[in-house]
């Protein structure tokens, strides 16, 4: 899977929903959230997002591995939506996003 990490937080640019081909980037209140049992790992999110918050789950920078855990968390109580458009916005963060200190300009 896909992660999305740190630079999304309080700023989701949502770029990355245009390109996903199963739907699967979910929205937070302060971050998005890639669903891991549903993304294909086509990639096309990755490089369109403006301040390179994605990276493969391997590549994730060791300092935002936390991130890796949020994506996975965020789903637990979810389950497999199977299409965030949908569901539209999930009004909740992981406990680990939701207690970052505000980012942003
Ligand atoms: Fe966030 Fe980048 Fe998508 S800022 S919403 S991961 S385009
Ligand atoms: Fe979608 Fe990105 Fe995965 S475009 S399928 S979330 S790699």
């Amino acid at each position: 899977t896909y992660i999305i990490a740190e630079p999304c937080v309080d700023v989701l640019d949502k770029a990355c929903i245009e390109e996903c081909p199963v739907d699967c980037i979910y929205e937070g209140n302060r971050m998005l959230y890639i669903h891991p049992d549903e993304c294909v790992d086509c990639g096309a999110c990755e490089p369109v997002c403006p301040v390179e918050a994605i990276f493969y789950e391997d590549d994730v920078p060791e300092n935002w591995k936390d991130y890796t855990s949020a994506n996975y968390e965020f789903f637990e109580d979810l389950g497999s939506p199977g299409g965030a458009s949908k569901i539209g916005k999930i009004e909740k963060d992981t406990p680990f996003v939701a207690a970052q200190p505000p980012r942003g300009e």
